[in-house]
């Protein structure tokens, strides 16, 4: 089974914790593409949506919907996203595509997160997926050096622009042990606008498509 039909079995089963009336997030990615293209089907249980990136809006608009803004919606009711990296307590790397600082935002708003992966994401200890860090411009030079002191390697994504004007840095090599310790001390350097570590707000529900076309469902 290849890893985009896992990624869309993965998709397909977030949709039963849809329930009317909800106001669902919805995250960056090609799994959660999956899902985007799916929720016309269930237009009417589906009260509000917001997006975590331009590029989700995009797709949303397409496929019928008018996107919210956070700040009219609230808090509000379940964020479903996707992830490069998941440990077995559903703390998570993002930002693969570069969207994690809105997709941090939609997940610290949602009463639950429902992750959807295929099954190559779910590993025993974070950090052989580069961890991506948004920093503003003027701070790249500095985040680098305390990246380095940390034993990571960042490197910058050339070319690449966030929807909020900033860039990543992918850093490679961390043995991230422990994630929870680990997010707030990036999140201490200064220029760090979001680091992609998910530990302090992980998922409540991953939901993994598997090689037999089964989804396994984890929760913490
Ligand atoms: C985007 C993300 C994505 O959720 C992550 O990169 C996984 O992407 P995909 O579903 O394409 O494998 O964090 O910023």
């Amino acid at each position: 089974m290849s890893a985009s039909e896992k990624k869309r079995n993965a998709a397909e089963a977030a949709l039963q914790f849809i329930e009317p009336g909800m106001t669902v997030g919805v995250g960056t990615g090609s799994t959660v593409s999956f899902l985007i293209e799916m929720l016309p089907g269930i237009r009417d249980k589906i009260d509000h949506v917001v997006s975590s990136s331009k590029a989700s809006t995009a797709l949303l608009q397409e496929n019928g919907f008018e996107v919210s803004t956070l700040n009219e919606t609230g808090d509000y009711d379940i964020y479903i996203d996707g992830a490069d990296e998941s440990n077995k307590r559903l703390q998570l790397i993002k930002g693969g595509g570069g969207a994690l600082t809105r997709e941090k935002v939609l997940a610290a708003a949602a009463r639950r997160f429902v992750c959807i992966v295929d099954d190559t994401k779910l590993v025993g200890m974070l950090g052989n997926f580069p961890l991506p860090i948004e920093v503003l411009p003027m701070a790249q030079g500095l985040v680098s050096r305390r990246m380095l002191k940390m034993r990571g390697q960042p490197i910058w994504r050339e070319g690449f622009v966030t929807d909020n004007g900033n860039h990543i840095l992918d850093v490679h090599d961390l043995q991230i042990s422990n994630p929870l310790e680990m997010e707030a001390r990036i999140n201490r350097i200064p220029g760090v606008i979001t680091v992609g570590l998910f530990a302090d707000r992980p998922a409540d529900i991953l939901l993994i498509g598997g090689e037999d076309g089964g989804v396994r469902e984890m929760r913490v």
